[in-house]
């Protein structure tokens, strides 16, 4: 396999706004993420991926971009960001922009020319379509917002296209020149000297433009079958590798969703010059119902293990490679979804940081998950929150179909994104240390316990786990780019597998759950295993309460994590 830089490391995501304030407004900025430098260097991450910092009118948080080439001035200058960039270099530490290519705002000047006149020449940046004959939009689709996807512009008396926002019109990549702009403001910030892009909901940018109506029965995003992997999307990233990517040692890593199994090669396969990897909500989005992302369903650890499989199985020899999340600014902390945040919250969030840096795919860690920090419900009103998501929910299910308040507000305060963007919590001074006046989202009440500084005087803190799981998979290429095989299938509490390369094997056996789990391997893994030593678990106890004689059977406590090592019993590879 292809040993790259890229999928060597493990990528830290910030948000800016909750990161660190240096100026007392209460939002987060550029010299406040490089005041943090030395800490991003102590964890021992290599890469940050900052969400998007670029003028905006700040409706979706940066996701709705009026300058391309402007810093949003709440974060600072472009002159800041060039330091910060300067300054992460020097402790080798690689800086991935947000790429948001499928919208801008409707305050970028491309959207004010093009909805100005059916003959402006920008009109085809973006996509208009007329009215049905009744009047109605072109079609029945909602946009992730759970409202109609389309919205009549009165100036030209025609629709155009927004998946999220109507501040958010969609782009027309069918367009050429559409296209070229996007690539040179791509290297204007290459050139700058960052590493790559993340780049933003990168699937839906080719839309089927048929634009059918769709018989699909959910809530959010129904017109998804025709906006995901459509029809001209590899001819354009084939485009954009070549004008763009090919041209630079950098990190792409495409946010997509609805990548079924083969897409993931089409994708990523480095023969098709197209990302180096995508990253998939499966896993993150486990315990959402498909038709109303805001209600809650329930999910096994089979079904867990099935992303898991799948994920590890399009990596690897065949060439695709995958970035791996739990979570990320756009779901509940892991903690909540998949293990105890008022029981176990330490365990649990131990046990989750070795999943994630013991699986082949590069790592993405959320501000403060390192921390082990929880979502539990913080914000109450309405008027608490902020993110557009949960303002839309309420007011199609509350206002427009008059559901109760209370039901609909118990769902908010669940699933809102707003919980995963509190303030990041570096000290138990005011406001946790994020800024000197009002934070912009109330910090966390648990900051007191919380924190950075907290964590880093005590060995058993979830932060000094995760250095340790860090450092780990770095010294051990094994980790990154061995095979994976899950031992234990259809075990109800535990995730076990194996990852092995030459004549190493690990085993890595993980409880999902609030109650003791015994378990045995089966006959050839056991042997494998037999001569293994401990390398690492979660409970401060781990190494003498499970020594390396008890690993073919043993019982793992509550959330629980152990990792063995075996070397040189591994000439055949590990039996299938
Ligand atoms: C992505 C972002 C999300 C944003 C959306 C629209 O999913 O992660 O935060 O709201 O795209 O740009
Ligand atoms: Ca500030």
């Amino acid at each position: 396999m292809n040993m790259t830089h890229w999928k060597e490391s493990t990528i830290y995501e910030i948000y800016p706004r909750s990161f660190a304030d240096s100026n007392g407004d209460g939002i987060g900025d550029l010299p406040g993420i490089l005041s943090k430098a030395d800490y991003l260097k102590d964890l021992g991450i290599d890469t940050i991926w900052l969400t998007p910092i670029y003028a905006s009118p700040d409706i979706d948080h940066g996701y709705d971009i009026s300058d391309y080439y402007t810093i949003q001035s709440e974060y600072g200058t472009m002159e800041d960001f060039e330091l910060l960039l300067q300054e992460m270099h020097q402790r080798g530490i690689r800086v991935l922009m947000d790429l948001v290519l499928n919208h801008t705002s409707d305050e970028h000047p491309w959207f004010e020319q093009s909805r100005s006149s059916k003959d402006n020449p920008y009109r085809d940046y973006y996509i208009w379509r007329p009215a049905k004959e009744d009047g109605s939009p072109p079609n029945n689709w909602t946009s992730y917002l759970g409202k109609p996807a389309w919205t009549l512009d009165e100036q030209t008396g025609e629709y155009y296209l927004h998946l999220y926002n109507a501040k958010q019109p969609d782009l027309n990549w069918d367009y050429p020149p559409l296209r070229k702009d996007m690539y040179k403001m791509m290297r204007f910030w290459l050139d700058k000297g960052i590493d790559g892009f993340r780049i933003d909901a990168v699937n839906s940018i080719s839309k089927d433009q048929r634009f059918p109506d769709t018989h699909q029965e959910k809530l959010q995003a129904s017109g998804e079958p025709f906006t995901k992997n459509g029809p001209h999307i590899h001819e354009y990233l084939q485009e954009m590798h070549k004008e763009v990517f090919s041209h630079y040692d950098i990190v792409t890593a495409g946010e997509t969703s609805k990548v079924v199994e083969q897409n993931v090669l089409l994708y990523t396969h480095p023969a098709r010059k197209e990302l180096n990897m995508v990253l998939s909500p499966e896993a993150s989005t486990l315990a959402d119902r498909t038709e109303d992302e805001f209600q809650t369903q329930e999910w096994t650890l089979d079904d867990l293990r099935s992303i898991l499989t799948m994920w590890q199985k399009d990596i690897g020899e065949d060439g695709g490679w995958f970035g791996i999340y739990f979570s990320n600014h756009d779901q509940r902390r892991m903690v909540n979804i998949f293990g105890d945040p008022v029981n176990y919250r330490i365990q649990s969030a131990k046990m989750l940081s070795t999943l994630l840096l013991t699986l082949r795919g590069t790592p993405f860690i959320h501000q403060g998950e390192e921390l082990g920090m929880v979502h539990n419900p913080l914000l109450h009103h309405i008027e608490d929150f902020k993110e557009q998501q949960a303002l839309a929910y309420y007011d199609v299910m509350v206002r427009e179909r008059g559901e109760n308040e209370e039901k609909i507000m118990e769902r908010i305060r669940q699933k809102s994104r707003d919980h995963a963007r509190t303030p990041m919590q570096w000290d138990d001074s005011h406001a946790a240390g994020f800024t000197t006046g009002k934070p912009w989202l109330p910090v966390h009440p648990d900051y007191k316990e919380i924190n950075v500084a907290a964590e880093q005087q005590n060995p058993h803190s979830v932060l000094n786990y995760y250095k340790k799981m860090i450092a780990l998979r770095k010294e051990n290429k094994v980790l990154t780019y061995g095979d994976f095989k899950i031992v234990l299938e259809n075990h109800s509490q535990i995730i076990g597998y194996i990852r092995w390369m030459d004549d190493e094997a690990w085993l890595v056996l993980l409880n999902f759950s609030g109650e003791e789990a015994g378990y045995e391997l089966p006959d050839n893994e056991a042997d494998r295993m037999r001569q293994a030593s401990f390398i690492i678990g979660n409970y401060s106890d781990s190494q003498h309460v499970h020594p390396n004689i008890h690993i073919p059977s043993g019982t793992l406590r509550p959330y629980e994590a152990v990792v063995y090592k075996s070397e040189g019993l591994m000439d055949d590879g590990v039996s299938q």
